[in-house]
């Protein structure tokens, strides 16, 4: 939406010449400058690397405003969704705009419940790995191996392809990532069970076994489903980004779910909250976590607090908050009075919110910081933190992926670039290299 009133001017020197920009006003947020035609009327290009000051898409989906800490996802806080809503409900309101209706979210269930199996030759990929793979390794195989199976829902143009391929990865994801946990301890696979809910169905692939029967802690499964609610979706992150990109040259929607996981997978991404847990486990104590911090503040050191900061917020991020609270009500419901993680990661957040160094630079506690303390004490191990990150930004990536591909005016997206290399020069033979 331009709004006819407003331009940027941008003029270059020596030649005077000059372009007017209009500037978009979206519904709410920062206003964009329209740079479309900035290359071909000035002969110039926008240089900003790690995008902190560019808008690649517009979209409906997801508003973050990083300075007060809000999220909401098609309008709605996460504060109040976390609280009210359901993961499968938020899938639906991602996917589709709007909250169900009771007749709408029953249909939507019932889709994504009869696709969570996988198909039995997808179970021989597995044997490929070695047992000791890290199962973000397996995540990406294992989901770019679905385009090799379900070939009839290619066709990103065709929205019937489109609709089932949606289908299909949000209700598969989470038995592939389940699978992968169950092969690297050596268990047998346990089938979904679609009488369960989706998050009480994952902890039970996760945690039951063919000799008995397996009941899940609904306290546990209200507490995973939450946690999935905080992870769907989270505007134009990294992965998200590489979905789109993927997406933008007609890529297939399970490759493009599959590079989307690839990059969850670093560290300084959804891989922070593995890092968190060894960075934890490394200090060792209380005692220990001064040490730490001077290292953190040392240029010299590499050494990052992991779990905090980000690109967008530079207030708490909301996540993070009723990521704090749930961990209480986890502990609690485990029986769990004393979890030494718990008192380091809050230790470390009431020092690190008091020193300058922080302060400063607006770090704060993310998504990251809290969760994996959750997750290990809900018995899942650090190995497959990033994996429920990525079962959880599936509903997120498909979201944005559908929104893009069903976009008119997208285009194949081709960033330009700075050459500071070698001017021209001719071919030296090699007698002539000296
Ligand atoms: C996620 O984008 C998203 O929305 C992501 C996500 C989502 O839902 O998709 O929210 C999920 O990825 C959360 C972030 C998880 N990552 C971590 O917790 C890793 C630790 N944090 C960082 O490495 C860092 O904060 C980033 C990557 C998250 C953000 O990096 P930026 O915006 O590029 O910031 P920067 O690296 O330029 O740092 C700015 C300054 C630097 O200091 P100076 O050079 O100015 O002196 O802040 C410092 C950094 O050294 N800094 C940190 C720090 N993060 C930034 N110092 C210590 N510890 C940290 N964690």
């Amino acid at each position: 939406m331009s709004n006819p009133n407003t331009k940027l001017t941008v003029t270059t020197d020596g030649d005077g010449k000059s372009l007017q920009l209009p500037l978009m006003t979206g519904t709410i947020g920062p206003q964009v400058a329209d740079l479309r035609k900035l290359y071909d009327s000035l002969g110039v290009f926008t240089f900003d690397p790690g995008y902190g000051s560019t808008a690649s898409c517009q979209s409906h989906i997801t508003y973050i405003d990083g300075d007060a800490g809000v999220l909401l996802y098609r309008g709605y806080p996460i504060e109040q969704l976390a609280e009210k809503s359901s993961f499968l409900e938020v899938a639906y309101l991602l996917m589709n705009g709007e909250l169900p209706n009771a007749a709408e979210k029953e249909e939507f269930d019932l889709g994504v419940m009869r696709h969570t199996m996988i198909h039995e030759q997808l179970r021989s990929f597995y044997n490929g790995f070695r047992r000791d793979a890290h199962p973000m390794a397996v995540m990406c195989g294992v989901v770019g191996a679905m385009s090799a199976f379900y070939h009839d829902t290619l066709d990103f143009k065709n929205p019937d392809h489109r609709r089932i391929a949606t289908f299909r990865l949000i209700a598969k994801v989470p038995t592939i990532a389940a699978w992968a946990y169950k092969y690297s301890i050596g268990e047998p696979f346990m089938y979904p069970k679609n009488s369960l809910g989706y998050a009480e169905n994952f902890l039970h692939m996760l945690n039951a076994v063919p000799a008995e029967d397996y009941k899940v802690n609904p306290v546990l499964a209200r507490a995973l489903d939450r946690i999935f609610i905080l992870h769907a979706d989270h505007e134009q992150n990294a992965s998200t980004s590489t979905v789109r990109l993927a997406g933008s040259t007609g890529a297939n929607p399970f490759a493009c779910i599959a590079a989307g996981i690839a990059s969850l997978w670093g560290p300084a991404h959804g891989g922070a909250n593995e890092a968190v847990l060894k960075m934890l486990a490394e200090i060792g104590s209380v005692e220990r976590i001064p040490d730490f911090i001077a290292k953190v503040k040392d240029k010299n050191s590499n050494a990052r607090l992991m779990g905090f900061g980000h690109r967008v917020y530079k207030n708490y991020d909301p996540r993070a908050k009723i990521m704090q609270n749930t961990c209480h009500e986890v502990l609690k419901e485990l029986g769990i009075t004393d979890d030494p993680m718990l008192d380091m990661a809050m230790e470390m957040e009431r020092i690190a919110l008091s020193d300058d160094y922080f302060i400063q630079r607006k770090l704060y506690p993310n998504v990251d910081f809290y969760s994996g303390i959750i997750l290990k004490a809900m018995g899942i191990p650090t190995s497959m933190f990033t994996v429920l990150f990525a079962v959880a930004r599936t509903v997120g990536w498909v979201s944005q992926w559908r929104e893009q591909v069903e976009d008119p005016g997208q285009r194949i997206g081709r960033p330009r670039q700075l050459y500071v290399g070698p001017a021209l020069r001719d071919y030296v033979s090699l007698s002539d290299r000296g």
